[in-house]
């Protein structure tokens, strides 16, 4: 069965997004397009839209999408922490809105081959980037005892992180881990009880975090989108985790050139998440520049 990724809180991005025909828009995080698609429609064919991705799959898989509706857009394959220098390249001074919406795709997610998930054996890789050099199993083999715990303490919020830590470094004096199941496995085995989480939740989160950069590359983001707004125009972020909520809703209200239009964080109705799940943890918020 093909893996499609609906795209969260849609409607509400795109009239946030407040899009007219002729708009240039930076969709940073394109994923397979479930955004974009609904973008390049309202800006018309006079519009231009620029999609970035870490994920080379996703580019083609968003590709193949979006020339059925229009050929006004450009794909760059980048991490939006250099959203300036894909602009420069392009030649394009301000935008009409900027949308990112963060994490993985349930394309990267039920793919096994690329290591993200502990619901699937596959290598120990968790790169967005294929041409990237350090995967999970890199780290997971290499750091020490404590540069681990630290990682899975802070990015994973896991308080369990320092006795999974000297867990890992126990099994790879035997062996490398170099599966998901196997990294699964050794943080079970720290577990006394299961409850509703598998217990590998929050270190996969955290080794996935480290292996992309992900908290370093948003903040340079959040830095450089709002000098690429035109004046009156939108940002628009949506994040699944609280730690990437906390940076997001520092970096609009400390940005002396960004107006928040909700104080409080945008959520998915419920019957959205009923109908995909993924969405549960969904919160977004989003800025003006004025
Ligand atoms: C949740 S998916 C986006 C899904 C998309 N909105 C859709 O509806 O099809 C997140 C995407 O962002 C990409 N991504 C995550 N961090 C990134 C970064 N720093 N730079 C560029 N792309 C990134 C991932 O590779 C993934 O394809």
């Amino acid at each position: 069965m093909e893996i499609i990724h609906t795209p969260v809180m849609l409607n509400e991005s795109l009239e946030y997004l407040n899009i007219k025909p002729g708009d240039t828009i930076v969709d940073c995080t394109i994923g397979e397009g479930g955004h974009s698609v609904e973008i390049l429609k309202r800006i018309g064919e006079r519009g231009f839209l620029i999609g970035i991705d870490k994920d080379e799959d996703a580019l083609s898989r968003a590709r193949n999408r979006l020339s059925v509706i229009g050929n006004n857009f450009v794909l760059v394959h980048n991490t939006f922490a250099d959203l300036s220098d894909v602009l420069k390249d392009l030649s394009v001074k301000q935008v009409h809105g900027i949308i990112a919406d963060l994490g993985i795709s349930s394309l990267q997610l039920h793919k096994a081959e690329r290591g993200f998930s502990f619901m699937k054996d596959g290598p120990l890789d968790m790169r967005m980037n294929q041409k990237a050099v350090i995967t999970a199993s890199v780290l997971v083999n290499s750091l020490t005892e404590s540069e681990l715990a630290d990682i899975i303490y802070y990015y994973g919020e896991e308080h369990l992180a320092r006795r999974i830590a000297k867990a890992i470094v126990a099994y790879r004096k035997k062996k490398r881990i170099e599966t998901t199941s196997e990294l699964a496995h050794v943080v079970e085995s720290v577990y006394k009880r299961r409850g509703r989480i598998n217990p590998a939740t929050k270190t996969f989160q955290a080794l996935r975090i480290a292996v992309n950069n992900e908290l370093n590359d948003l903040e340079k983001f959040l830095k450089e989108a709002p000098l690429v707004l035109n004046k009156g125009s939108r940002i628009v972020v949506i994040s699944y985790h609280s730690l990437e909520d906390r940076i997001i809703k520092r970096a609009f209200i400390n940005n002396p050139v960004l107006k928040r239009i909700n104080k409080k964080v945008i959520v998915p109705a419920r019957e959205e998440v009923i109908a995909n799940p993924r969405a549960r943890s969904a919160k977004m918020r989003v800025a003006e520049r004025l």
